[in-house]
């Protein structure tokens, strides 16, 4: 492994980044914040999303698609920011694609550090039907540490919420009591937030679970892992000014109106993506 002064960097190409939508915006403010020199293209499917409540093999043709956009694009690496879509990907998440770039999901990096987190060897995992169904989080944790008991939870109502921005109110605290309340009787001690939405509820999630139970944010996590991939492989870009596109498959108007929640101050200039373009559209 080299260091980041060590590294030699000078890759400027862009880090694709794809979701169903806004949730995967939430791992693009985690790659801003932790690698703030690097150009990041953003392909969010909402002409298709929501994925959740969609048949995994559609998720996946729609996913490989989006990945050979992304490598016409020219990304140097590509994040599958979104939990459902990452399910329907695995288990091999490399060689499904035309393209020649790495692609980093968001299950691994999220079960790895819950691994390292839980203190009773209790995790939960909630997100979407498709994820949870898809039993993805189950063969990672079999995989990693297995004799670590995790319980899974679907959540579909807590999308609709993190986009409508309702993520402090009684009805989120409702909803929230309602699908944790097994969470809780099975004294889980460690929480992956298993949806690129969900850290918008980091608040009432943390509240309902209380203070002793560590939530884990696979937005975060993916974007930790980003940074040590594009370390290790001496693919940083030089010190400069990013370009950061946002493209839309859908509305680009609602959808840069959702952006403003899900990224803050960096509310972006979003463009509509046409798929058949072949990835027209890379950062110049
Ligand atoms: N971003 C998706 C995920 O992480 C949730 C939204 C959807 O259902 O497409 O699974």
């Amino acid at each position: 492994m080299s260091s980041v002064s060590d590294a030699p960097g000078g890759d400027p190409r862009p880090i694709g980044v794809f979701d169903s939508g806004v949730g995967g915006l939430t791992v693009a403010r985690s790659l801003m914040d932790l690698l703030p020199d690097e150009s990041i293209v953003y392909l969010g499917d909402t002409a298709r999303g929501p994925y959740g409540p969609r048949p995994l093999d559609e998720v996946r043709s729609f996913s490989l698609e989006i990945l050979d956009w992304l490598a016409a694009a020219d990304a140097k690496l590509v994040v599958a920011a979104c939990n459902t879509a990452t399910a329907a990907l695995e288990p091999r998440l490399q060689g499904r694609s035309s393209s020649p770039a790495p692609v980093v999901g968001v299950i691994i990096p999220a079960v790895e550090a819950a691994v390292q987190a839980t203190r009773n060897g209790r995790v939960g995992v909630i997100g979407t039907i498709g994820t949870i169904a898809s039993g993805a989080y189950d063969r990672a944790v079999a995989e990693c540490a297995p004799d670590i008991k995790l319980m899974s939870q679907a959540c579909p109502r807590f999308v609709a919420l993190a986009e409508a921005g309702l993520t402090t109110d009684g009805q989120a605290l409702a909803v929230a009591a309602d699908y944790l309340a097994p969470m809780i009787a099975a004294e889980v001690d460690t929480l992956i937030l298993g949806c690129t939405h969900y850290p918008l509820l980091t608040g009432v999630l943390s509240y309902v679970m209380g203070p002793r139970v560590t939530l884990v944010s696979s937005a975060e996590e993916t974007a930790r892992r980003v940074f040590a991939n594009l370390v290790d492989a001496g693919r940083l870009a030089p010190h400069g000014v990013p370009v950061h596109r946002f493209l839309a498959t859908g509305d680009p108007v609602s959808f840069a109106s959702l952006a403003t929640r899900f990224l803050g101050p960096r509310a972006p200039t979003v463009e509509a993506a046409d798929l058949a373009s072949g990835g027209d559209g890379a950062p110049a």
